[in-house]
């Protein structure tokens, strides 16, 4: 199956969804996690994403926060965002994302769902879950923005209850907000669903498109390598998505 096939599918389709990994940022010069200079090369992810990690180290945790804060706060938008970005603006398609990088937000995005939360935003670690107020800080800001790099204080304090902070991610072993599950879920009720730069194997995230497939979905993949998806999508594209998805923008504009 080639481009001109999965442009074909998507001149027919109503609902396109696309979920994205760190592999579309990495044209950008955001690191992904599990390539050849990927973080989890260079990091183990239970001494760093999680809340484990956070309780026991959290100025280790947050050095660690803020060194990629400052390497993605100097990235802009790639052409695989910017077509995406379009898109989205022209309703052709539905773009849920693992990525924290906020880049999809940056390239002007409509209706991006985030599923593993952003860089950008912290909330009070006192907070054991977002939104409930049984916790003893009570009447903390559930998440706050903050793009200030280098941070006025490590490790940040919550606003209110000066506190400790924590960045606002989905860390391993978390689950994910049900808003945004949910959300996710509906958008894999599709009729063509892409899967573009992630490894796909973090759950649920890459349950998503076994999740559309069930529910009758076209799916296809944008992956300079294979991974465990390719052998399931419809169509399995081979390569950058910064080049095939400008491409791909063209096809349709033919
Ligand atoms: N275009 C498209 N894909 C690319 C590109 C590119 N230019 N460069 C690399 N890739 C692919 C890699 O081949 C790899 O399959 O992107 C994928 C990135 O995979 P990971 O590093 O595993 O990132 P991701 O799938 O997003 O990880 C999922 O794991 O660590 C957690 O929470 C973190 O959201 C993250 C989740």
């Amino acid at each position: 199956m080639s481009l001109e096939d999965l442009a074909a599918h998507l001149r027919r389709a109503s609902r396109v969804t696309v979920l994205t990994g760190a592999g579309i940022s990495a044209a950008s010069g955001v690191p992904t996690f599990r390539g050849a200079e990927g973080l989890w090369r260079h990091y183990r992810p239970e001494d760093l994403a999680t809340a484990a990690a956070f309780h026991r180290d959290p100025l280790l945790v947050w050095e660690w926060y803020a060194s990629r804060r400052a390497v993605v706060g100097r990235c802009e938008p790639n052409p695989g965002h910017q077509v995406l970005a379009r898109w989205s603006r022209e309703r052709r398609c539905t773009v849920v994302t693992q990525n924290v990088d906020d880049l999809h937000h940056r390239a002007g995005t409509a209706g991006v769902i985030r599923l593993h939360g952003s860089l950008w935003e912290l909330r009070c670690a006192g907070v054991a879950v977002p939104g409930d107020r049984r916790s003893r800080h009570g009447v903390c800001p559930e998440e706050w923005r903050d793009e200030t790099v280098p941070f006025a204080e490590m490790p940040p304090r919550c606003p209110h209850c000066r506190g400790l902070a924590r960045p606002a991610v989905v860390w391993f072993g978390e689950t994910l907000r049900e808003r945004d599950m949910r959300d996710a879920a509906t958008a894999a009720r599709c009729d063509l669903f892409m899967a573009i730069g992630t490894s796909a194997i973090v759950h649920p995230a890459a349950g998503l498109l076994h999740e559309a497939q069930r529910q009758g979905a076209v799916t296809a993949e944008i992956n300079p390598v294979a991974t465990p998806a390719s052998r399931s999508v419809t169509i399995a594209i081979q390569g950058a998505a910064e080049d095939v998805l400008p491409r791909l923008d063209l096809l349709l504009a033919n």
